[in-house]
């Protein structure tokens, strides 16, 4: 894979994946909400698929309790791979070692306790550096034809952006929301954003979901700012913060979002990938017509 633009390559991602998924329970009671499959591919392999694309990588995860499967899935695994040598099971071993390419590497640094999504951007910090950099929320599923980081990092001019995109304006309070300003191409200049406003609060129903290109500087903002929403400390907070300092664009992707932290939208998303599936879309288009036939 190789990145798509022109412009200086965004070299690392984060993946927040410290957070417990209660949404989910018990299916995330000791497993991660990450690891859920969509069909055959767990949601945190889509998520590093979508930043190789876009040019990153060092992949730094931000691990909490429970996220061990996490690190097993993109290690190495001989037992495994010697059993399907020995099966003459070919296929499926060229596709266990191109889990994770060789020229991608792996941090994981642990969050000590789940205080938020912006407490764990903040954990990131002593890996990412001085450079831009991706945050990328796995169970944010985009079925984009051109990946959404992709677009992201193809139309970034040294201010952070983040992904947007309409919602009903009951569902504000689930969301950090943006008011925008002046277009610059693409983009929209963000000129105020706030973590899930109640609907009769919200400056818009302009909603940020789980992609990011952010400049190193919010760091010094995240480790300033306190508890916000929720008592969590917010990334939300860190972003408006960063405004006072430099600009910060919302961009409107092409592309599908499903929501697979919601139980509803995991089950839209297998039902639209497994349609999209070379080995299963046929049969499964025909068990879906007559399901619907049958309901
Ligand atoms: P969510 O708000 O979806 O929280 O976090 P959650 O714990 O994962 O799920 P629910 O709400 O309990 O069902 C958004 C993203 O931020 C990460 C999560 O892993 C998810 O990718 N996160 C959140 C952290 O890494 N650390 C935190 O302290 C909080």
């Amino acid at each position: 894979m190789q990145p798509s633009s022109k412009k200086p390559r965004v070299d690392v991602a984060v993946f927040p994946v410290a957070g417990r998924g209660t949404r989910f329970l018990p299916a995330t009671k000791a497993s991660p909400k990450e690891m859920l499959p969509i069909v055959d591919k767990p949601l945190i392999q889509y998520a590093v698929e979508e930043a190789l694309e876009a040019g990153a990588r060092r992949l730094v995860f931000i691990t909490g309790s429970s996220k061990r499967a996490i690190e097993d899935h993109f290690d190495s695994d001989g037992e495994l791979e010697h059993l399907l040598l020995k099966q003459g099971k070919s296929e499926q071993l060229k596709m266990l070692k191109s889990v994770l390419p060789s020229y991608a590497s792996c941090i994981y640094i642990r969050q000590p306790a789940p205080l938020g999504l912006g407490h764990a951007v903040l954990c990131a910090r002593p890996a990412v550096g001085d450079a831009p950099f991706f945050v990328h929320l796995a169970d944010d599923l985009i079925d984009a034809e051109e990946s959404c980081l992709s677009q992201m990092a193809k139309r970034f001019d040294n201010g952070s952006i983040v992904a947007v995109q309409t919602v009903p304006h009951n569902q504000t309070d689930k969301y950090g929301i943006v008011k925008s300003g002046a277009r610059h191409g693409d983009l929209l200049r963000v000129d105020r954003i706030v973590e899930k406003p109640k609907p009769d609060k919200a400056p818009s129903n302009l909603a940020v979901v789980g992609r990011y290109l952010l400049t190193p500087r919010v760091f010094t903002h995240l480790e300033r700012i306190g508890e916000g929403a929720g008592g969590e400390i917010q990334l939300t907070d860190g972003i408006a913060r960063l405004m006072n300092d430099e600009a910060v664009y919302a961009y409107r992707f092409a592309g599908k979002r499903f929501d697979c932290a919601s139980k509803l939208g995991y089950l839209q998303a297998n039902v639209e990938y497994a349609l999209a599936h070379p080995e299963l879309a046929s049969k499964f288009r025909g068990y879906l017509r007559k399901l619907a036939r049958d309901i």
